[in-house]
């Protein structure tokens, strides 16, 4: 482990902690488990006329602290558990909180706990700064401070969707504590959602709301039951799609309900540093782009690969080579030559898809124009019949993850605005499918070959080569959707030597700023859609790890829009 918290700092929160959950238990015994998912109130009258107010002011609106979901069934040493609390509260809290004499030390006790829980000294948050990044992304943070994020006063919405992942979950609420104190906690909302989980996340979600309610951060924490009793009937995509979705309500809810705009929403996934996500947010701002991805490393055989190859597909629609950190220049993980040069120098590049962690999503080009996750729905239910998989179509839909849906979807959503008409599309030259560049050096044994590392490995069914039909209207007609994958942006699990991976990944950090500064956030050329790419699907329910069968399937945003 490359981080060992400060035990008498937690001490410290701890007990600050139970002295905030305490004062909720004994004042508003039901606070907690009445709230229904829609809470929010619309304006009233008054703040119609008086402006509205776009601040996330929890003093002012408590339905913006909201629990749902939690677990309250009855546990046999809740009496004992209840009483000791209360009695501890009437004793020793709530004569110190009355009396005139010692008020003043227990608000000192609150701030103080408040300060602590903002600095977070000796949690791995804390770490991140001592870590290798390109242009000094970690050594000016003083100066810096990324003010210019700050200073602009807008909304942050941070989404987690927690299925079973309680080994993330402190640090998460680090670094989302971490973010709060940059960007002001008055301008971050936090969703989580807890999907089913059957480890230590309820708990530590009851943590998580102690905290944020200390700091005066608004958030909603709600818990759903799983979409099927029998987790192997699930369709993993559709899960997916389900708690996107709900992670999502409070946004669209507090834009329909008190046009609250939200400028980015930031999906937190493993564990990822704050600077980064703030590095992260810069480089999404300063391309206006509609996603940015970091870059997601596990542990495996003592070195770091790139994690996720089911979602992310390069700006040709190719599949990421599962590389180490340590990977040489003609073997890094995105396989198109410009990607590829653009990774090599930590600048971020243009993909066809991505998600790779933690990312960040525009909802102004996404959410707020009414995109939603979605999946495939023709696969097949193994759990209601015995039949083997239905024989489908060579150019049926992919059956593959809902954040690939996402992709094609922001592409197709992002054409939409170019041509209301579609004759006024002029009908190009024709174009052979087989642009797609091949390495002419030694092939690459690992191209398409389809394996990953984030479920179980395929099935090694070879790709069905498609029928090389040119396109109508070729993709590259249409305003190309903005989505980057930003290589400073590193995602990490269970098991990373964060130190190590950093050095592998940035060596000493020492970057040439002066001959990058002009791309170092800002990308000039921008490609069109790849009109086939790899389409990874699992065809059947059975949870997270069905297996996975690939093809090699067309995108045509032009049939798409039709
Ligand atoms: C598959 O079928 C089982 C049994 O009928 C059902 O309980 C389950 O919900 C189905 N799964 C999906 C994803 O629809
Ligand atoms: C890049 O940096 C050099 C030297 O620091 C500076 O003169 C130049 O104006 C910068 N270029 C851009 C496009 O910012």
């Amino acid at each position: 482990m490359a981080f060992i918290p400060r035990r008498h700092l937690l001490t410290k929160v701890f007990i600050a902690l139970a002295l905030v959950l305490g004062v909720k238990l004994v004042l508003s015994p039901h606070s907690s488990s009445s709230l229904e998912p829609s809470v929010f109130q619309s304006y009233n009258v008054f703040e119609r006329v008086t402006g509205v107010n776009k601040i996330l002011n929890v003093r002012k609106y408590k339905f913006l602290q909201g629990r749902t979901g939690r677990d309250v069934r009855k546990d046999i040493l809740d009496d004992v558990i209840a009483d000791g609390v209360t009695d501890y509260w009437n004793r020793f809290q709530a004569p110190l909180i009355m009396g005139k004499d010692t008020a003043h030390a227990d608000l000192q006790n609150v701030l103080t706990a408040v300060e602590s829980l903002l600095s977070l000294n000796g949690w791995v948050a804390a770490y991140c700064p001592t870590l290798a990044r390109p242009f000094g992304q970690n050594k000016n943070v003083d100066e810096d401070a990324y003010d210019d994020l700050a200073n602009d006063d807008r909304l942050y919405f941070v989404a987690m969707a927690i299925h079973s992942a309680d080994h993330f979950l402190v640090d998460q609420l680090a670094v989302i504590v971490q973010l709060a104190k940059r960007l002001g906690t008055s301008n971050v909302f936090v969703s989580m959602l807890d999907y089913d989980s059957t480890d230590s996340t309820a708990t530590l979600t009851d943590l998580c709301e102690a905290v944020l309610t200390l700091l005066g951060v608004s958030f909603r924490i709600r818990r759903v039951p799983g979409m099927t009793e029998d987790a192997t009937a699930a369709y993993y995509p559709l899960e997916e799609a389900y708690m996107r979705n709900l992670a999502l309500e409070p946004l669209l809810e507090l834009y329909q309900k008190r046009e609250v705009e939200f400028h980015r929403v930031i999906w937190l996934k493993g564990f990822t540093c704050p600077n980064d996500i703030l590095e992260t947010l810069r480089v999404s701002v300063a391309n206006e782009a509609a996603m940015v991805c970091g870059m997601d490393w596990a542990e495996s055989n003592g070195q770091f690969i790139f994690s996720d190859r089911w979602r992310t597909r390069d700006i040709h629609g190719d599949q990421f080579r599962q590389s180490t950190s340590s990977a040489k220049p003609d073997a890094v993980p995105p396989r198109d030559e410009s990607g590829a040069a653009r990774y090599i120098q930590h600048l971020p590049f243009q993909v066809f898809c991505c998600e790779s962690g933690t990312h960040i999503v525009d909802p102004a080009q996404s959410y707020y124009k009414g995109l939603k996750y979605r999946c495939g729905i023709d696969f097949h239910n193994a759990s209601s019949s015995s039949d083997s998989v239905l024989t489908r179509a060579a150019d049926a839909p992919c059956l593959d993850s809902s954040q690939a849906w996402f992709c094609r979807d922001l592409w197709i959503s992002n054409a939409l605005n170019d041509f209301p008409e579609d004759e006024v599309v002029p009908t190009p030259e024709v174009q052979p499918l087989s642009r797609r560049q091949v390495p002419d050096e030694e092939p690459d044994a690992d191209v398409n070959a389809g394996s990953d590392y984030d479920a179980m490995p395929d099935s090694d069914v070879p790709i069905d080569v498609l029928p090389a039909a040119p396109l109508s209207v070729p993709n590259s007609a249409y305003t190309p959707a903005r989505i980057l994958v930003n290589p400073r942006c590193v995602t990490t699990y269970a098991g990373v030597s964060h130190t190590q991976l950093a050095l592998d990944l940035f060596g000493t950090g020492d970057d040439d700023e002066a001959q990058v500064n002009a791309t170092k956030y800002v990308l000039e050329d921008w490609d069109g859609a790849p009109e086939s790419f790899v389409c990874q699907e699992q065809r059947q329910t059975g949870g997270r790890k069905a297996a996975k069968t690939q093809r090699l399937l067309g995108f045509a945003i032009h049939d798409e829009l039709r």
